[in-house]
């Protein structure tokens, strides 16, 4: 039977083409689109993805309710132990998602050893921080609440406790969580935090030409994603964030010194684990938004998004990338600049 479908469609098919052919022919003003544009495209289609308009965890349904509670608990400076810092200090929100320093400084003013990433489209990445030792943005909701160095909560119940005091929370928590006997536990803390997370997520032009709007880039741009993917910067930045999804050697080629010459030496994902293996291994970072995120590397070392293209071209691929190799690629980073909700960056009026 199939056969026959087939059979009967090639004639259609054909019939079909000849008629666009004399289509084609007519208007003049038509646009061919080069076979090189066609090829670009379908590369960079192979290698990324549009970006999806939800980040879906199963185990962590979203719904308006817990959104809504998590964007308070974002924002709340109740979260820190003296009362001075919420996630959105070192991840503010109105600055993509970063607070564009070095390093952070945590409640008690010192700053930690690494530089606080974008929560943009975070719940994208297959893990958590810079050596990836969290498995999702839930499980590392609870992190730097109780991280010494950065919120210094001493230890959970002090924090629900605290929140159990409120006359804000308490309606909050069992509208989120209906029908729990006690919402207030650390976990509804941390799914309600990750579930407004979740709705962070920034498309851009990139994602237009994805989906086949082949004008969405302009001619420098598509410049730029050819030689991205010529070089071999696709060998880790793939996927629909341009990374985010292994661990890989910084550097690969060279010395951790020739590309971060001061401060203390950052061992990656070892010194977590302390296995041999791990050494120097981080998780490759996403690219959305690039542009707006500096400084970069682990260290926020450096200010220069140029430069840290040209590092990424000798420390991963053992190649000295031209000034216009460099300047293209920084044109097409910058394809992956979104937008961020203006309802996203407004302080929840609760909390006035
Ligand atoms: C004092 C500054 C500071 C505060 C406050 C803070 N963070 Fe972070 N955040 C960081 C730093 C630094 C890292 C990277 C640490 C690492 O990789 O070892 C990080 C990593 C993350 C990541 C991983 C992103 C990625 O790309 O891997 C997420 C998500 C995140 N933080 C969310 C939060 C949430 C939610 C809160 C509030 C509960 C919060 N942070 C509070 C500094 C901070
Ligand atoms: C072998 C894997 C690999 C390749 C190939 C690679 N990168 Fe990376 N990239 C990484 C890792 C790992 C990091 C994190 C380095 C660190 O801070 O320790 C990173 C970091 C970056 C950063 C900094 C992001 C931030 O938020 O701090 C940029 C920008 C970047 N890469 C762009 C590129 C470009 C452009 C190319 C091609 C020239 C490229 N990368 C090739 C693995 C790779």
């Amino acid at each position: 039977m199939k056969k026959y479908l087939i059979l009967l469609a090639v004639p259609l098919f054909l019939i079909g083409c000849t008629g666009d052919q004399q289509k084609k022919e007519k208007s003049t003003q038509a646009k061919v689109i080069p076979q090189a544009e066609k090829d670009l495209l379908s590369k960079a289609q192979m290698f990324f993805k549009v970006l999806p308009t939800e980040a879906v965890n199963p185990e962590n349904p979203l719904t308006e309710a817990k959104v809504k509670l998590g964007k308070i608990l974002y924002y709340d400076n109740r979260l820190s132990k003296d009362e001075t810092q919420s996630c959105n200090t070192c991840h503010n929100l109105a600055t993509y998602g970063v607070d564009n320093l070095p390093t952070s400084p945590g409640d008690n003013g010192i700053p930690g050893t690494r530089n606080s990433p974008t929560v943009l489209n975070a719940a994208f990445k297959t893990a958590q921080f810079w050596d990836g030792r969290n498995k999702d943005v839930e499980e590392q909701a609870g992190g730097p609440i109780l991280n010494p160095a950065e919120m210094a909560i001493p230890h959970e119940q002090f924090l629900l406790d605290r929140l159990k005091k409120t006359e804000l929370y308490p309606p909050l928590f069992t509208a989120a969580y209906p029908g729990e006997e006690n919402p207030f536990t650390y976990k509804n803390v941390r799914f309600a935090i990750a579930a407004f997370e979740r709705i962070l997520i920034t498309p851009s032009k990139f994602d237009d030409y994805l989906a086949n709007n082949i004008d969405a880039l302009n001619e420098q741009e598509k410049k730029g994603l050819k030689t991205f993917m010529d070089v071999g910067c696709i060998a880790c930045h793939t996927g629909n964030v341009l990374g985010g999804t292994m661990l890989q050697k910084f550097p690969l080629f060279g010395e951790y010194r020739d590309y971060i010459p001061e401060g203390k030496i950052d061992y990656g994902k070892f010194e977590d684990t302390k296995v041999e293996a791990d050494k120097f291994m981080f998780f490759v970072p996403l690219l959305r938004n690039v542009e707006k995120t500096a400084p970069y590397f682990h260290d926020g070392s450096i200010v220069d998004l140029g430069e840290s293209i040209r590092i990424m071209g000798k420390s991963e691929l053992n190649k000295d990338l031209s000034d216009e190799q460099v300047n293209d690629i920084v044109t097409f980073m910058k394809t992956l600049t979104g937008e961020v909700a203006t309802d996203w960056q407004i302080v929840p009026e609760e909390l006035n």
